[in-house]
């Protein structure tokens, strides 16, 4: 199976969750950061993994745009969707459905959902300081969920790991 992850990450969360899911995925399957790629030629994979992260309530724009642009031949690919993002449960539901469309969310074959980080060493001093009075925490944090990813790949590939 010829499987792309493609992904926007602000702060390295979701670049770490592609690198997750491809080490799980194994031979064959490969990661392209959208912010620093070429044309990506969708056709040479049977597989298509898409994933954003959630800042200031919104999926990277440049993600939406890429899904609405090749929406015609991601609707032909086993196609997987995720998010990074500190919300839980219904308003981090609320979140996906709003970056991906419904189109895309009822194909996907897999959804996921995997938690996200605080990385105060990669943010700058204004996000330093609303992550401060918002979710009222100084030090870094990482809640990713591996065993949300390791459910995202059994559906992905059809098969338990
Ligand atoms: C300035 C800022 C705003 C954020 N806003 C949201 C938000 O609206 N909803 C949410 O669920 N998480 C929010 N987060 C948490 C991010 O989704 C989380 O840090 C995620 O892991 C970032 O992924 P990335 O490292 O790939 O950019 C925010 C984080 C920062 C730094």
């Amino acid at each position: 199976m010829k499987v792309i992850i493609i992904y926007m990450t602000r702060h390295g969360c979701a670049e770490k969750a592609a690198k997750m899911l491809k080490d799980r995925l194994g031979e064959g399957a490969e990661t392209v950061n959208l912010k620093k790629s070429g044309p990506i030629q969708l056709e040479n994979y049977d597989t298509v993994i898409i994933g954003g992260s959630i800042h200031v309530g919104q999926m990277q724009r440049k993600v939406k745009k890429f899904c609405e642009k090749n929406r015609e031949i991601l609707g032909r690919k086993n196609l997987g969707l995720y998010l990074c993002c500190m919300e839980e449960g219904e308003k981090a539901r609320e979140q996906f459905d709003a970056a991906f469309d419904t189109d895309l969310r009822s194909h996907a074959t897999a959804q996921g959902l995997f938690g996200g980080e605080f990385d105060f060493s990669r943010m700058n001093f204004l996000e330093k300081k609303v992550i401060k009075k918002v979710a009222d925490i100084t030090e870094s944090v990482s809640k990713i969920d591996e065993s949300k990813i390791v459910r995202f790949v059994e559906s992905i590939t059809g098969r338990a790991e």
